[in-house]
């Protein structure tokens, strides 16, 4: 990156030529993290298992690749670098919403080596353009957001990659080393959230996304939700309960959705007479009691809820336990303050294949003592997926505009599978009430009385 920048021959003050520099910086940083990621995930399996489909719900792997190219390729060549398309023809396999995943394996695809230099290749004009790009002309290059959303983008796809992996079948593609072991948690299982106003969503965080915005006032009933996450040793007791019997705890949605589809357990968990496996990456292993508990459905981890007398939180209520400051009544960017994500904080960017246990990361905990909302498992809530008021879509209504409404539910705070730049306190995901390949858990809640 070239840091001799004269600023002599431009508007911009040192200060703001520093901040455009550092803004640089963290953009080609963020676009080689996300390549390395990239990279690992479609060289360590071959053959079908790149370009095959291991499951219906899931791209062939070698789509993914092409599609982050793609979508690189459109927004920062085209759209910010004002390049003609490189392949025209393509544009169309790699398009999201005219191929569902099901049918992407019978398509035309780029074969994998074509596909990498195809990456390869956008990735090469677009550090150019980084290069070339004023990060204050218009609203998709300034604080170089444009570089932050396909940073994020190819991130997501990592995740998806990563759950991909999961998925499949066959022996062992990928390792990393378990998170630190740490002593049982042993603190207070829920704290009280004062009632009252808070700042939910921003308008300050450059890259984040068009459904994170604007920054808006929100009131909240005083509630009490857990300080980590439902482990698997406290999911067990509800199964061992019967919990998966009994239509009392599940939604007439839920009850209807688990008897079709025989569901009895997490997935990936195979009971082994008195204990319970679970098949992870490739390897079977026995299921850690407590360890956050993964792959439960939103119909599930509302039922578990029900059956402890508590139910899922609202986003609003996720979003308070996370960012409010009770000392200063202010909003965090993280649950630990304003600054990035270390690996002190939260497991993150797929450092581990899995969870860390239930109390660890306690240099991550919010103010009130709330630990592991930023990483580890994203997190159901009981909120249909909507607008904030004043919402506008920006850069374009398919990232989120056309999945608002009550087919979907927000799920918070991210996972051990993502990487940091697509996690915030201020972070929205969403699926269907059904999905459960996806890296997810939940915490719960209760209002707390009144009066
Ligand atoms: C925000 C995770 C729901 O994977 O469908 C990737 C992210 N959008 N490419 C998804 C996304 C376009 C999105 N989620
Ligand atoms: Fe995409």
């Amino acid at each position: 990156m070239d840091r001799t920048r004269d600023t002599e021959d431009t508007e911009e003050t040192p200060t703001a030529t520093a901040t455009a520099d550092a803004l640089r910086e963290r953009a080609l940083a963020t676009l080689l993290t996300a390549r390395d990621r990239t990279t690992l995930l479609t060289s360590c399996v071959e053959g079908p298992d790149l370009t095959g489909q291991v499951s219906p719900l899931m791209s062939p792997l070698v789509w993914d690749l092409a599609h982050i190219g793609n979508q690189e390729e459109q927004w920062l060549l085209r759209a910010v670098g004002g390049q003609e398309a490189i392949r025209p023809e393509i544009d169309s396999l790699y398009d999201a919403f005219e191929h569902p995943r099901s049918a992407r394996p019978s398509l035309p695809l780029l074969a994998p080596d074509e596909a990498r230099r195809y990456a390869a290749d956008v990735r090469g004009r677009a550090l150019d353009v980084l290069e070339r790009t004023a990060f204050d002309g218009t609203r998709l290059t300034e604080a170089g957001f444009a570089f932050g959303m396909i940073a994020q983008h190819e991130q997501q796809h990592d995740e998806t990659m990563l759950i991909t992996h999961q998925l499949r079948r066959g022996p062992q593609a990928l390792t990393a080393p378990d998170p630190e072991p740490v002593p049982l948690y042993t603190g207070p299982s829920e704290v009280l959230v004062p009632g009252g106003p808070f700042t939910m969503g921003t308008g300050t965080e450059p890259w984040a996304l068009d459904n994170e915005r604007p920054a808006h006032r929100r009131e909240v009933a005083p509630y009490f939700i857990d300080t980590v996450p439902v482990t698997n040793g406290a999911y067990r007791a509800f199964i061992d309960d019967g919990g998966y019997d009994d239509p009392r705890w599940w939604t007439p949605d839920g009850w209807d959705h688990i008897r079709r589809h025989s569901v009895t357990a997490p997935q990936f968990w195979r009971r082994d007479g008195g204990q319970w496996l679970r098949r992870r990456f490739g390897v079977t292993e026995a299921v850690p009691a407590d360890e956050p508990v993964l792959h439960v459905c939103w119909y599930e981890a509302d039922a578990y809820a029900r059956w402890a007398g508590r139910r899922l939180p609202t986003e609003a209520e996720w979003e308070k336990a996370a960012r409010y400051d009770p000392v200063t009544g202010g909003t965090r960017r993280y649950p630990w303050g304003d600054t990035d994500p270390g690996p002190e904080h939260a497991n993150l960017g797929q450092r581990h294949l899995r969870p860390a246990p239930a109390g660890s990361y306690p240099a991550g905990e919010s103010p009130l003592g709330v630990r592991q909302l930023i990483g580890d498992v994203w997190e159901w809530t009981s909120s249909d997926f909507a607008p904030y008021p004043g919402f506008r879509a920006f850069p374009y209504r398919e990232y989120s505009e056309v999945f608002f409404g009550p087919d979907y539910k927000v799920l918070r705070g991210g996972s051990f599978a993502v990487d940091a730049v697509a996690c915030r306190g201020t972070f929205r995901n969403w699926d269907y009430p059904i999905r459960r390949q996806i890296f997810s858990g939940f915490r719960t809640a209760r209002s707390a009385e009144v009066g």
